[in-house]
C-alpha cells in the first residue's frame, strides 16, 4: 500500500513553510526501522514534510492539540511565508480545525487549503446537504438525530439507511452495522454514534452503486482531477459495499478484501462532464478554497449523488488525491507546490 517517493525537483522560490499538524502525528526524520503500520499513522505528515524539504523549502513541523500558544510562538519566531495546514482537530474535536484556521486569518497569516467558512459548511453533513440541494446538487435524503433528545425516526424515511456521525471524518464509527434496515436498527446505531462519538447522528438514504472520488483544486478558477474509484477484489453477498473505517485505515483488512483505489474505468461518456459540473458547483456552493476531494456514488441507473465534500483531504503520496493528480500529469512535488501557490494567492478578507 505505502508507496515510496523517488522523484526530486527544485522550486523557483524557497519558502519558509510552517507545517501544522496534530502533536501526535509529528513524523520522525526517517522511516528507517518503522513498520508499515507505524508509518501509516503519520504518512501524510511525513510525505509532506520530506517532499517540501526536498523541493528546497525550509520547513518547521509544528504539532498542536490543545494550545494555540505553540502555534503563535512558532509564527513569531520562524516567520513563515505560509502555514501548510494538515491539522484535522483541536481539543480532540474534529470541527474545531476551522477555528485554528480562523486564528491564522485573524493573525493575517497565509495558509494552505480551505478557509474557515468552507470548513464549517462542509464538515456539517446536514447543513452542507441543505445548501447543496438549493444549488441543485443531488444528495441523499437525510434526517438528523441530536444527542440528548429522544430518537424518533419519521415514518417518511425509506430503508436501508446509513447512520453516521454528523461531523466526524475518516469514516470514524462507520462499519457494516451502519447500514440499517428498519427503525429498530436505526435507533440502535444512532445511539451508538451518540454514545461512542459524542456527536449528533445523521441517517442518510443508502445509495447503492459505485463509489467515486473527484479531486478539485482552486480558489476561483477550478480544476477537477481524473475520477478515482474504490473497488474490492473480493466481496460477499451479505456485505454492504461501503468505505468503513477498516476499509480506509486497516492495512491487513485492505489486503484481505483486495481493496483498491484506482482510476475509474468505463465511466459512461455523458457522466464525466456531469460529474465535473456537480463537483465544481458543490465546491463553490460550500465556499471551499484550496483543494478538496468530492465523494460520490453512481447508481446502476446512472444517477449521481454527492455523498460529501472533503476540504483538505488526505494528501499522502500514493493516496487517491495524489495519484489522481499524478495521472493528470501533476507530480507530487508539483501538487504540493500548487497547493502552496493557491494558499498564497487566496484572497482573505483582511486584504480588502
Ligand atoms: N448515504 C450513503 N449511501 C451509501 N454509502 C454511504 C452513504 N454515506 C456514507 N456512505 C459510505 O460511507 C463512507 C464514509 O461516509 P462519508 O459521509 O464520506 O464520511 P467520512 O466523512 O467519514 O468520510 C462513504 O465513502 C460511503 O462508502
Ligand atoms: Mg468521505
Amino acid at each position: 500500500m505505502n508507496k515510496v517517493k523517488v522523484k526530486r525537483k527544485r522550486p523557483r522560490q524557497k519558502l519558509r513553510v510552517l507545517v501544522l499538524m496534530h502533536e501526535d502525528l509529528v513524523p520522525p526524520e526517517s522511516i528507517e526501522g518503522k513498520t508499515d503500520k507505524e508509518i501509516n499513522v503519520w504518512k501524510t505528515e511525513y510525505d509532506v514534510c520530506v517532499t517540501l524539504k526536498e523541493m528546497g523549502h525550509e520547513i518547521l513541523p509544528v504539532g498542536v492539540a490543545h494550545d494555540l500558544g505553540v502555534l503563535r510562538d512558532a509564527i513569531f519566531e520562524f516567520k513563515p511565508h505560509i502555514t501548510f495546514n494538515l491539522l484535522e482537530e483541536f481539543h480532540g474535536v474534529a470541527v474545531y480545525d476551522q477555528h485554528v484556521v480562523s486564528y491564522l486569518e485573524l493573525m493575517k497569516r497565509r495558509y494552505t487549503g480551505c478557509n474557515p467558512r468552507g470548513l464549517m459548511l462542509a464538515h456539517d453533513k446536514a447543513l452542507s446537504k441543505k445548501i447543496l440541494s438549493f444549488h441543485r446538487v443531488p444528495v441523499p435524503d437525510f434526517a438528523v438525530f441530536e444527542m440528548g433528545r429522544r430518537i424518533r425516526p419519521s415514518s417518511r424515511l425509506r430503508y436501508p439507511m446509513l447512520v453516521k456521525s454528523l461531523t466526524e471524518e475518516g469514516s470514524v464509527g462507520i462499519a457494516q452495522a451502519s447500514v440499517v434496515a428498519d427503525e429498530e436498527q436505526l435507533r440502535e446505531r444512532a445511539e451508538f454514534v451518540h454514545r461512542q462519538l459524542a456527536t449528533d447522528a445523521i441517517a442518510e438514504q443508502f445509495i447503492e452503486g459505485r463509489e467515486l472520488y473527484v479531486g478539485v483544486l482552486g480558489n476561483r478558477r477550478l480544476e477537477t482531477l481524473p475520477v478515482w474509484e474504490l473497488t474490492f477484489d473480493k466481496m460477499t453477498e451479505d456485505r454492504h459495499f461501503i468505505a468503513t473505517s477498516k476499509v480506509k485505515w486497516d492495512l491487513d483488512y485492505q489486503k484481505k478484501w483486495g481493496i483498491r483505489y484506482d482510476k475509474a474505468k468505463e465511466i459512461p461518456a455523458d457522466i464525466e462532464p456531469r460529474l465535473n459540473r456537480i463537483c465544481k458547483r458543490a465546491y463553490r456552493a460550500l465556499n471551499i478554497s484550496g483543494y478538496a476531494r468530492m465523494d460520490l456514488r453512481l447508481t446502476p441507473d446512472n444517477e449521481l449523488y454527492l455523498l460529501e465534500a472533503n476540504p483538505n483531504p488526505q494528501l499522502s503520496y500514493g493516496d487517491e488525491f495524489a495519484e489522481s493528480a499524478e495521472s493528470a500529469g501533476m507530480s507530487y512535488d508539483e501538487l504540493l507546490q500548487r497547493i502552496l501557490n493557491l494558499g498564497r494567492s487566496y484572497r482573505a478578507q483582511w486584504q480588502d
